[in-house]
């Protein structure tokens, strides 16, 4: 049993949900935030039958939330960082993995859509990720994860969908390996992740995991990772992956 503390993010359902409630299983202290607890009803379930899980409020994309919670954490140190809340369309926030979504095709691409979901799944996990840092450098375990997908490999795409999702994730991937090149000195070790096709409500109940498969998955590549793994894009299965 681990006595490490894990902050997660979009901890409320889907990938989150399943990890927030694997590490806790393996004894972690879990920081679940998530932007709206009063709806978090499974999230809220978990906290009440685990007193390891405790949940804060962040809006991953709204800056004064950030700072709302780096004033709750105070210098509270924290191991392990996952960048996990996302979304697949800046345009409609239902679009799932089977669906078609003009904003990212070409012919009909939607700016104000594409901003939307380059400020959540590109930009806010890396000001959260710096607004941690001094929380995360008071701890000796130092390791930070992004939840990326297989559509941000550029040298895997073989369709021409989702074009600004695997745009936002491609772009996180290069910032990960720019912040595990900077950050390198300090014994961090920072990687990007492919969760699989999930069976959330992103991925549809047509994917090949379940949130618990992914999780546990997941878990094992993230307690495993050793500092020569810095940097890299990592599947679910501990393959690595190319950008
Ligand atoms: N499912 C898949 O097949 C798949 C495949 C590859 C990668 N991924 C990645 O895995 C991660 C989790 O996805 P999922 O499948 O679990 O999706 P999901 O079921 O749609 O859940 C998305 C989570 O992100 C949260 N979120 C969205 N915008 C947020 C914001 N501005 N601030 C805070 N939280 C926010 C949601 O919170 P609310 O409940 O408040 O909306 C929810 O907890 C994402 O990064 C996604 O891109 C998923």
């Amino acid at each position: 049993m681990s006595h490490q503390t894990i902050l997660i993010t979009g901890a409320s359902r889907g990938v989150g949900l399943a990890l927030t409630q694997a590490f806790a299983a393996k004894g972690y202290a879990v920081i679940a935030t998530c932007r709206n607890p009063d709806t978090a009803t499974q999230l809220k379930k978990l906290a009440h039958e685990n007193t390891a899980v405790s949940i804060l409020p962040l809006d991953v994309a709204d800056a004064a939330s950030l700072q709302s919670l780096t004033a709750s954490l105070g210098d509270q140190p924290i191991d392990i960082l996952i960048n996990n809340a996302g979304i697949s369309s800046g345009a409609n926030p239902h679009v799932t993995a089977l669906d078609n979504d003009a904003s990212q095709n070409i012919g009909t691409l939607d700016p104000a859509a594409w901003e939307k979901l380059f400020r959540v799944n590109t930009i806010a996990p890396l000001m959260v990720t710096q607004a941690l840092l001094p929380n995360l450098k008071k701890a000796e375990t130092r390791k930070i994860a992004m939840i990326s997908s297989g559509w941000g490999s550029i040298a895997n795409m073989d369709e021409g969908v989702f074009m600004a999702y695997g745009s936002s994730k491609a772009a996180l991937n290069y910032a990960t390996k720019s912040i595990a090149l900077s950050l390198q000195t300090e014994r961090f070790v920072v990687v990007t992740l492919n969760p699989g096709w999930v069976q959330t409500d992103m991925g549809s109940p047509k994917a090949d995991l379940t949130p618990n498969e992914s999780a546990a998955r997941l878990l094992r590549v993230i307690t495993m990772l050793t500092p020569e793994q810095t940097g890299l894009f990592i599947r679910h299965t501990g393959e690595i992956l190319p950008w």
